[in-house]
């Protein structure tokens, strides 16, 4: 292992430079994948424009109801279809989403706390790969706690789905989860999205920080952004906006879309700065056109 101290401190991230092993494929660093890996990113990854709108509603795994994910049944048929992505539980997805959404799904496959806890670190792979495959998930979703009291137990987790996932060619979206003792910073995201990627996972959710283009520069896959808490629609979409302008390839957005008060004419506006190139004012002006 190369020494920690005396490290030269990581600076030339030539940022604005495309990546440059891309090929003729759309999803960065999987030009040389199979084919069935590729199909699957080509589901989650809008082949024109390369981009995702995910939909997380996920939370209740380890939170129970939250608010505006009371009725699965009812929100997902209204947002499903402005989105290239459904990432959930597979209870919650088999209960509450139609199969014929045939929709590409981003399937949580890790667990093992809940709000009732303090330290929510510590999670494991929970679903077989078997389950995955029967549910055509286009990619599992572990999820990984660098420099918290999980980290061993997570890194674990998420390379055994890795592995698992590459004799079946499932993509593994690798999040980069928060600890209680960490901040949210450039360092630290830098850290956990390129350890991420150098498990093999074929794409990383992580969050928005200072520097961001930074982090996506040093990151060899895509990196759908998460929301975070709810914000005020105009501050979501700016969120979004600075995170594809940053070098992201989507998001993976929850609360800033159920919370909202117009979830649907959200997602639709989110869309715009996703796939279609909208400033963040321009899509709030879509969306308050939307919603007078
Ligand atoms: C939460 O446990 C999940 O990982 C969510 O999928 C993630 O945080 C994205 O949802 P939100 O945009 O609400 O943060």
């Amino acid at each position: 292992m190369a020494d920690i101290i005396g490290n030269k401190n990581a600076k030339n991230f030539s940022e604005n430079v495309p990546f440059a092993n891309n090929g003729n494929f759309h999803v960065k660093g999987a030009n040389h994948y199979d084919w069935g890996m590729k199909d699957r990113l080509s589901r989650i990854f809008n082949p024109k424009t390369g981009k995702t709108v995910m939909l997380a509603f996920d939370h209740g795994y380890f939170m129970g109801p939250t608010s505006g994910l009371e009725r699965l049944d009812l929100l997902i048929p209204r947002l499903a279809n402005y989105a290239d992505c459904l990432m959930g539980t597979r209870g919650a997805i088999r209960s509450s989403v139609p199969p014929t959404y045939n929709k590409a799904i981003a399937l949580r496959a890790s667990s093992g706390s809940s709000v009732l806890q303090d330290d929510l670190s510590r999670e494991s792979m929970v679903v077989d790969m078997e389950d995955a495959i029967k549910m055509n998930a286009s990619a599992i979703a572990i999820q990984t706690f660098i420099g918290a009291d999980g980290q061993k137990e997570t890194i674990e987790a998420l390379n055994r789905a890795i592995n698992l996932g590459l004799r079946y060619s499932i993509p593994t979206m690798g999040v980069a989860a928060v600890g209680k003792e960490m901040e949210r910073n450039t360092s630290f995201f830098l850290l956990a999205t390129r350890m991420l990627a150098e498990f093999g996972a074929q794409l990383v959710k992580t969050y928005y920080c200072k520097d961001f283009e930074k982090v996506a520069a040093a990151c060899p896959v895509p990196l759908v952004v998460a929301g975070g808490k709810k914000l005020p629609e105009k501050d979501a979409l700016t969120l979004a906006y600075n995170s594809i302008q940053g070098g992201a390839a989507g998001v993976d957005m929850g609360r800033n879309i159920f919370q909202s008060e117009y979830p649907e004419e959200m997602i639709q506006a989110v869309n715009k700065v996703v796939h279609e190139g909208f400033t963040d004012q321009e899509a709030y002006q879509f969306f308050q056109h939307l919603t007078n």
